[in-house]
């Protein structure tokens, strides 16, 4: 195995798209960030300096950190920003993990623009489990505002409203032909007649669920959050903020050109959601577009399905499976049943009305079992287990909501209001443990992409409606379920999930909508190390940063 040093300048860099530049935050000068490319088994080395003008943290999205959580990147959660100025280095061990995964700011929105795919190889002289791809491509969706992100989520948090929808959608940092002052810069993925290519498709949007296509094109998935799956064919992907998926396409049609597309499943009724098409261009390299005659010969497109198709969503998520007989915990220690959802609470007194301009002069909100969760601001929750210092977090996040209801229903309005926390929930190391992610329908239904730190889970089971202890236990799948690092949980409905706290530390759960972190969609899992409750986590590097 070997191990890998990089280093990362976090910058200010002008960037134009749309017609206009403006200094984004980029990890070397680029948007997006450099690929890293490592073999299962190798070690990252990975220095962060910051020159921006913003605190930063790097967050390695989907790496397990095994017995390395000083190096998970979750500002307040494993370690205080690095500020200007400042650097940290992250190290960890890439164990039993093989595929597509991403790295991104894990600061405020920064990840807006500092992201960039990880890609995990097999062993050296270990070979994929399917045939050799002649290309392999990243495909990092994105999503691109025209004015500075960071100032779009702190207008939100001033007033309480919803933030400004963003402005594209991006293919690897480009819009492409269907939006002003994009055509030049459209991304061209190469493909060769009778050959494959393995696309590592990466949903890096901030707040948006994403449809994925390639004109008359069918797509092979083998493989989504660094993990294998068994092989299934498909037209249409979707993935959620987080989520990876891996897919051959074979060069099997006439040779030209062809839309690769992207575009909103937006599943929540009536919020306003960016309904604009990133394209980028499948180019059989047999025949090139001849510079004279590219502009009049245009690529195929592809027609994707409308915003609001769960239907789509439900049969395209269905297909995941292991590819083997997996270990999942047939019993389980901690049954845990968690709420995920919207809120809105009230005007605090003090604020004047323009400052609350949510739904009749509320400010949205977001909580799990309606605790609306609130990071620390002068230490890391990770510090504070470590070190036992109180009062900093409490560790009574509750196992169930504190009422249950129908969480498809209407429902009252006092239930609008979570209340705000900064709560963990320890689990004992090696424990087996099953999380009930259940939707509600407050405010609005919507599929939230839900992320967990430090592990990969399998999900066993997804429903509509209010999940049922005594018949949907029916429905799990303990044989062959998918292994993921975060689940899209079916708007209206429900996710179970199941895994081993065998990776001791301080681990968010959350939504991987940036908007509903903002508003308090997330918790903590403290595990310990198995030898006793305090000093349970190996001592932090010499160079983390501090508060
Ligand atoms: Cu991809 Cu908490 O993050």
């Amino acid at each position: 195995a070997k191990t890998h040093h990089h280093k990362f300048v976090v910058q200010a860099t002008p960037v134009k798209r749309l017609c206009k530049t403006h200094n984004s935050i980029t990890v070397n000068g680029q948007y997006p960030g450099p690929t890293l490319e490592v073999n299962n088994g190798d070690t990252l080395v990975v220095k962060v300096t910051n020159k921006a003008r913003y605190n930063v943290t790097i967050h390695w999205h989907g790496i397990r950190q095994m017995r390395t959580a000083w190096a998970d990147g979750p500002e307040f959660v494993t370690q205080c920003p690095i500020r200007p100025g400042g650097s940290y280095t992250y190290r960890f061990t890439i164990q039993g993990q093989e595929g597509t995964l991403w790295w991104h700011a894990h600061s405020s929105w920064l990840r807006a623009t500092v992201y960039g795919a990880l890609i995990i190889r097999p062993k050296e002289g270990d070979s994929y489990p399917f045939p050799k791809p002649k290309r392999e491509t990243p495909i990092l969706l994105g999503e691109w505002w025209d004015t500075n992100p960071i100032d779009v989520v702190r207008e939100a948090t001033r007033t309480g409203a919803a933030p400004n929808v963003s402005d594209a959608y991006t293919i690897n940092g480009q819009p492409g032909d269907l939006y002003n002052c994009s055509s030049k810069g459209t991304y061209t993925v190469p493909i060769d007649s009778g050959e494959t290519n393995l696309l590592r498709v990466i949903n890096a949007a901030l707040n948006q669920p994403l449809f994925f296509k390639v004109a008359n094109h069918k797509l092979r998935v083998v493989g989504a959050d660094a993990s294998y799956t068994k092989p299934f064919t498909t037209s249409v992907l979707m993935l959620g903020p987080g989520q990876t998926t891996d897919v051959l396409i074979n060069g099997d049609q006439p040779s030209g050109r062809y839309y690769i597309a992207a575009r909103a499943y937006a599943s929540a009724p009536n919020a306003p959601f960016d309904n604009t098409t990133t394209t980028a261009i499948l180019e059989y390299k047999s025949a090139p577009c001849a510079a004279k005659n590219c502009a009049a010969s245009k690529p195929v497109m592809t027609s994707l399905p409308a915003f609001n198709d769960t239907a789509t969503v439900t049969a395209f998520s269905n297909s995941f499976r292991s590819p083997n007989k997996v270990e999942v915990p047939t019993e389980v220690d901690e049954n845990l049943f968690f709420t995920i959802g919207l809120g809105l609470n009230k005007c605090p007194p003090h604020f004047r009305a323009r400052r609350c301009q949510g739904p009749n002069g509320t400010r949205f909100a977001a909580s799990m079992n309606n605790v609306s969760f609130v990071l620390p601001s002068n230490i890391s929750i990770l510090q504070a287990y470590q070190q036992g210092i109180p009062g900093v977090f409490t560790a009574d996040f509750p196992a169930n909501p504190p009422l249950k209801f129908d969480y498809t229903g209407n429902v009252s309005r006092s239930l609008w209001q979570p209340v705000p926390g900064t709560k963990g929930y320890k689990l004992k190391y090696g424990s087996r443990v099953q999380v009930v992610l259940q939707g509600t329908s407050i405010f609005t239904p919507e599929n939230h992409p839900i992320h967990l730190h430090g592990y990969d889970f399998y999900i066993i089971a997804e429903g509509f409606g209010n999940f049922n202890p005594k018949t949907d236990t029916a429905k799990f799948n303990l044989v062959d379920p998918p292994l993921r690092n975060t689940a899209s949980v079916p708007v209206n409905g429900w996710a179970v999930i199941r895994f081993v706290a065998d990776n001791p530390g301080a681990w968010l759960l959350h939504c991987h909508l940036d908007v509903h972190i903002n508003w308090g969609l997330a918790m903590v899992f403290l595990v310990d190390n198995g030898v006793g409750e305090l000093q349970t986590i190996e001592h932090p590097p010499a160079d983390l940063p501090l508060c």
